[in-house]
């Protein structure tokens, strides 16, 4: 998979990429991660990229010149692998379906906006898929594109190793629950010991037991993810 990232801050992303899940995918050439400065895109002596709002107002505006420019030249190189995906808190929340569904593009490009956002006819032309990680504002757009490449490149085949840990993992089934609990060595720390099923070598029963413990969990923590209404259950309280 090729991941292009446009941003003002290139650099935020070196630690990152050079760590971990995202460095071996990257080393065995199963990701390609490109970033690419829109500033390198802004035309005039001083290379502005943004500027004062119309209408007036705090902040700054990112302009739609080096914007639109940049994504299109990023666009020409990338081809068919450049599904656009503006992070913005206006867009549609990131779950593990919208991280299913972008795993399976052949590459995506992820435009990081700053200041007060992009200028609206940027998006108009570009008609970015538009992302938001959560109901909360980000500094900017950097730390957003790092969750989605977090998120979508464990699910890209062969990063991972070992499929199966996907499949069992939090909001990856239908209806999508939460995983049951796990533990590893010691048998007891601080007087808690293990659950017994675990250690009895039954893998029908283990499964039995982790399958109940997923119901269990979702139900106390997140019974949304059963079709629960919050403000319903809010309301009876
Ligand atoms: C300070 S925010 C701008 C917020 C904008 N003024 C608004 O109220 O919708 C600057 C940039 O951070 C990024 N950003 C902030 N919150 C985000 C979120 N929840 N999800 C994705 N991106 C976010 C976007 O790229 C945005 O353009």
């Amino acid at each position: 998979m090729r991941i292009d990232v446009l941003t003002l801050f290139p650099e935020m992303f070196s630690g990152y990429v050079g760590q971990s899940l995202l460095k071996r995918a990257i080393d065995a050439g199963i990701v390609d991660v490109r970033l690419h400065n829109i500033r390198d895109w802004a035309q005039g002596k001083h290379r502005q990229v943004d500027d004062r709002p119309f209408g007036g107002g705090p902040g700054m505006v990112l302009r739609p010149e080096p914007v639109v420019e940049s994504v299109e030249a990023v666009r020409a190189q990338a081809g068919e692998a450049g599904h656009l995906v503006l992070l913005t808190p206006q867009g549609r929340k990131l779950d593990q379906r919208i991280v299913e569904e972008l795993a399976e593009k052949p590459g995506l490009i992820l435009l990081c906006g700053r200041y007060e956002g992009v200028d609206q006819r940027a998006i108009d032309i570009l008609q970015p898929d538009e992302i938001s990680i959560g109901d909360y504002i980000l500094g900017g757009g950097e730390v957003a594109a790092m969750v989605l490449v977090d998120a979508v490149v464990r699910l890209v085949p062969g990063v991972l190793g070992d499929e199966e840990s996907n499949r069992q993992d939090s909001f990856s089934g239908d209806p999508p629950l939460l995983e049951f609990a796990q533990y590893t060595r010691p048998r007891e720390y601080r007087g808690r010991t293990v659950p017994e099923v675990l250690m009895s070598g039954n893998h029908p029963e283990i499964a039995r037991w982790r399958e109940e413990q997923k119901m269990q969990r979702t139900r106390e923590r997140r019974s949304d993810l059963l079709g629960d209404d919050p403000a319903e259950r809010r309301s009876d309280v």
